[in-house]
C-alpha cells in the first residue's frame, strides 16, 4: 500500500489481495535493506494474453534498475508459461522502460472523473456472467477476474450489457463495462452512481470507443489522466489479439486491462 500511495494510485488493499488470489505465483516484489522497494504483477488470462500491472518503485529506490529487473523477471515468467501476448497500461513514467523491452503502443485510455447527477434510466438486472460478450470485447477469457470482481458490485441489462464497480482509495471505480449499446451503459452508470450518491467516480475510458467518450462527457465526467495501452508478442508469430473496441466502454483497471 505504501508503494501505490507514493504514486497516488486508486487501488485498495482488496485490489492487492485480488491479484494475489488470481495469480499468486505472478506477483513479484524486490526487497532492499529489508524493505519492499518495488513490485510488478503478471496476470495470465489464457494462453493468448497476460497483463502486467502494479509496476511501482518507492521514490527513494527509483533509478537503480529495480523496475527493469522485476519487469524482466515477469517477462521470463510469462515466456516460460508460453503466453502469446503481453499487454499493459503505461504511465508516462513507465512507458520508456516498456518501450525499451519491446512493447508498442496500441491505444490510449483516459481516466475520467465525475459526479453524475441522478437521472431517469431503465432498471438494471441481477448480474449473470456474459463470457462471450466479454471475450469478444477484450480478446481473451478473463472470466476468473470477472467472477472475483462481481463479488463487490455488478449488474446487467439483459444479455446486452454488464458493468462492475468497486471502492477506491481516491474515488469509487466504475468498470469494467461491456455493452452492445450506449443507452445500456448510461443506465449502468446510473446504477453505480446510486451506490455512491454525490461522490466523484472514476471511469477509465478507451478513446477508441467514441460512444464511450461522448457518453462520459454528457454525464459530466472529465479526463484527469492518461495511459498508453501497450502490447508485446510473447511468442514469435503469435496471431494478433482481436478486440471489439465498440463494445468496451470501461476497462477493468490499469492493472487488469
Ligand atoms: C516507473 C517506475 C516504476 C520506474 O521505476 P525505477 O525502479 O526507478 O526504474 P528503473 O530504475 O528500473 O529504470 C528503468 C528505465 O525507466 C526509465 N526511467 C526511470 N526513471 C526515469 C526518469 N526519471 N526519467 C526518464 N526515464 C526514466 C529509464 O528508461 C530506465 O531505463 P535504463 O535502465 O536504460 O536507465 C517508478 O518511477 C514509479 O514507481 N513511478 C510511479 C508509478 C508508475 O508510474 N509506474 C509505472 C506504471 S505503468
Amino acid at each position: 500500500m505504501l508503494l501505490k500511495e507514493a504514486a497516488g494510485w486508486n487501488q485498495t488493499e482488496e485490489d492487492w489481495r485480488r491479484l494475489l488470489r488470481l495469480q499468486p505465483d505472478g506477483c513479484f516484489g524486490l526487497e532492499c535493506d529489508g524493505r519492499l522497494a518495488a513490485t510488478t504483477t503478471a496476470l495470465i488470462y489464457d494462453k493468448r494474453l497476460a497483463w502486467i500491472g502494479m509496476v511501482l518503485t518507492l521514490p527513494e529506490f527509483r533509478g537503480r534498475g529495480f523496475a527493469r529487473r522485476l519487469m524482466e523477471h515477469a517477462l521470463s515468467y510469462l515466456e516460460a508459461a508460453g503466453v502469446q501476448w503481453i499487454k499493459l497500461d503505461a504511465t508516462d513514467m513507465g512507458a520508456p522502460l516498456y518501450r525499451s523491452l519491446g512493447f508498442e503502443t496500441e491505444s490510449v485510455i483516459e481516466r475520467w472523473a465525475g459526479t453524475p447527477p441522478e437521472f431517469a434510466s431503465v432498471s438494471v438486472s441481477r448480474y449473470v456472467p456474459l463470457p462471450a460478450l466479454d471475450e469478444r470485447a477484450f480478446g481473451a477469457d478473463r472470466s476468473a477476474l470477472l467472477a472475483d470482481l462481481a463479488r463487490t458490485a455488478a449488474a446487467c441489462i439483459g444479455d446486452q450489457a454488464f458493468a462492475m464497480g468497486r471502492p477506491g482509495s481516491n474515488a469509487p471505480y466504475f468498470g469494467p463495462c461491456v455493452s452492445k449499446d450506449e443507452d445500456a451503459v448510461s443506465s449502468l452508470v446510473n446504477w453505480f452512481r446510486g451506490l455512491y450518491p454525490g461522490q466523484c467516480l472514476f471511469w477509465d475510458v478507451p478513446l477508441e470507443n467514441k460512444a464511450a467518450v461522448d457518453l462520459a462527457r454528457r454525464l459530466g465526467f472529465r479526463p484527469v489522466r492518461r495511459v498508453e495501452r501497450m502490447a508485446r508478442a510473447g511468442v514469435r508469430g503469435a496471431p494478433p489479439i482481436q478486440t471489439d473496441s465498440a463494445s468496451a466502454f470501461a476497462v477493468a483497471g490499469f492493472e487488469y486491462g
